[in-house]
């Protein structure tokens, strides 16, 4: 079964609470996507494992801690990931990064890929896929199998805003992938549309329409 982790942090409850007013500008949204990924990926990553090294301070030898496990590979979904991706990497920043290529048809809903390129060892990586939107659920869970569909097996999911339609698929169809999640909102729209959510993500990072 999924862990389904829905952040109720006051400092991630303020951020989307700007990102979502309409008037809201392009640079701040767009700072704030990076911000609020981190908040979350601080809490993803608290199940990392550590190990015991030893160090010198300038006083005396002590051990310390350092991660341990798996190394870490960000995947985020064209083109609205890219910024949390961003933000995720001032945390992390040794983390190698693979791009996932999606666009939702705007008749069906369902995902249309475009683009993959991921690290050559990302079978060997923990995975950390991000999307501020988890809308339909379609986008994650294509992202998902395909990256399941390469060899990989420990994949995380952190998004900003979710449906709970989105919430339910990705879980039935993924259980193994835990999910984090900024602020679970009430419904879609007849478009497939977050409600209230924040409008289109990629428009509002990049400007677009
Ligand atoms: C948005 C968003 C997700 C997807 C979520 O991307 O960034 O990838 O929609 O919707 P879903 O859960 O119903 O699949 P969009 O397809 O608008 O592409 P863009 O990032 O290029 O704007
Ligand atoms: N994609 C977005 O960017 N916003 C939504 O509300 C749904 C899908």
């Amino acid at each position: 079964m999924s862990k389904v982790i829905i952040m109720d942090h006051p400092l991630i409850q303020h951020k989307i609470g700007i990102m979502r007013r309409k008037t809201t500008s392009t640079k701040e949204f767009r700072d704030l996507v990076s911000e609020v990924a981190m908040l979350i990926c601080y809490e993803a990553t608290r199940e990392l494992p550590l190990a015991d090294i030893e160090i010198e301070t300038p006083l005396v030898k002590t051990i310390a801690h350092e991660i341990a496990g798996k190394k870490l590979c960000i995947v985020p979904i064209l083109r609205a990931g890219l910024h949390m991706a961003d933000g995720i990497l001032n945390l992390i920043p040794n983390a190698k990064v693979g791009h996932i290529g999606l666009y939702r048809n705007e008749e069906t809903l369902e995902p249309v890929e475009y683009f993959c390129k991921l690290p050559v060892d990302a079978d060997e990586r923990e995975i950390f896929v991000v999307d501020p939107m988890l809308a339909t659920g379609g986008s994650a869970s294509a992202a998902i199998t395909l990256l399941k569909n390469k060899g990989i097996s420990k994949i995380h999911f952190l998004c900003l805003i979710a449906a709970p339609e989105g919430v339910k698929r990705l879980t039935e169809l993924h259980p193994d992938v835990d999910v984090y999640i900024g602020a679970l909102d009430e419904r879609l729209n007849e478009h497939g549309y977050i409600l209230p959510g924040l409008g289109d993500a990629g428009d509002r990072i990049y400007g677009t329409k």
